[in-house]
């Protein structure tokens, strides 16, 4: 694996640059002139991840970064991204380590780059790096759409942390308190009684909640006011507010 690793990637890499540049393609690893472009299994589970799990949201379509979002995460493309995290088996765990834990961005006591841990395994993680590694490549998965509150809901992974309907009781082991080892519940007669208005969850979204202070292995509740507009987030916030 290792060892044809660097020489396929330097291929990956071409390829990507022609699909991005010259196709906008549906077909998965398919550039628009109709020549296959072949991914590792790691590359498009990675992508799968990439795009179901919120990343895209932030960090935008081929990891652009901000400035095709008006959005939060920096760009995973970028000269100083690669300065940063230089091709190779320690930077790869580098950026794993990254995803797993987040990275806290003090503002307001905002939680910024979410904390994977438990929700994404390590292998996930992994593949996540194969596919930056492979240059973000579109692999012409649909996006989550950003309409309804529904499919907010899903496209900032929400769903992914509190579940679908917003069951909750996703593990966070590593929590000190006992009380948030599993992440909540959403909606329901004692969520409702517990905020009193739709307002008050409107504000949680925005400035996230931090488990442990963000303690490395300690998943915490995102920030997600840089990143949906005011209309999504109130989307978001009757979607929630009603479930059951
Ligand atoms: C809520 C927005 C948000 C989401 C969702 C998000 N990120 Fe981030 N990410 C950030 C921010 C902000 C930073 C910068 C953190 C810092 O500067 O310390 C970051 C940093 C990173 C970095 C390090 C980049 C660098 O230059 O230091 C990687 C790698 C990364 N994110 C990958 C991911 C992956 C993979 C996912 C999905 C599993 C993801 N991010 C989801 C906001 C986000
Ligand atoms: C990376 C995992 C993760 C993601 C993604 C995430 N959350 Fe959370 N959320 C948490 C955790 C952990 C808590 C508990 C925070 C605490 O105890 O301080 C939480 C708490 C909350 C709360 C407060 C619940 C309560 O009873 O106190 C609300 C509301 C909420 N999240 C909504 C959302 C919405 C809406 C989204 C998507 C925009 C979202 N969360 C995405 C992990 C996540």
């Amino acid at each position: 694996m290792k060892v044809w690793r660097g020489s396929l990637l330097l291929i990956l890499f071409l390829s990507a640059i022609v699909i991005v540049a010259c196709s906008r393609g549906t077909v998965s690893g398919t550039s628009s002139s109709g020549e296959g472009v072949q991914y590792s299994a790691e590359v498009t589970n990675g992508g799968w991840f990439y795009v179901n799990y919120g990343c895209v949201q932030c960090h935008g379509l081929g990891g652009r970064g901000r400035d095709l979002m008006p959005a939060a995460g920096p760009s995973l493309v970028s000269t100083d991204f690669k300065k940063a995290f230089p091709k190779g088996p320690q930077f790869d765990s580098a950026l794993v380590q990254m995803i797993k834990n987040g990275a806290i961005i003090e503002k307001d006591g905002v939680a910024s780059m979410p904390a994977w841990n438990g929700i994404l395994t390590d292998e996930n993680m992994g593949d996540i790096v194969a596919y930056i590694r492979a240059g973000l490549p579109d692999l012409g998965l649909p996006i989550p759409g950003t309409r309804t509150g529904q499919e907010i809901y899903s496209s900032f992974a929400c769903s992914k942390c509190h579940g679908e309907l917003g069951v909750g009781g996703i593990r966070n082991i590593a929590a000190s308190n006992p009380e948030q080892r599993t992440i909540p519940k959403l909606g329901g007669a004692d969520f409702r009684g517990k905020f009193g208005s739709p307002a008050n969850v409107r504000a949680v979204i925005l400035h996230g909640s931090l488990v442990d202070q963000g303690r490395p292995g300690v998943v915490y509740m995102p920030a997600w006011g840089r990143i949906g507009t005011a209309e999504e987030i109130d989307r978001i916030v009757d979607y929630i507010w009603n479930f059951d």
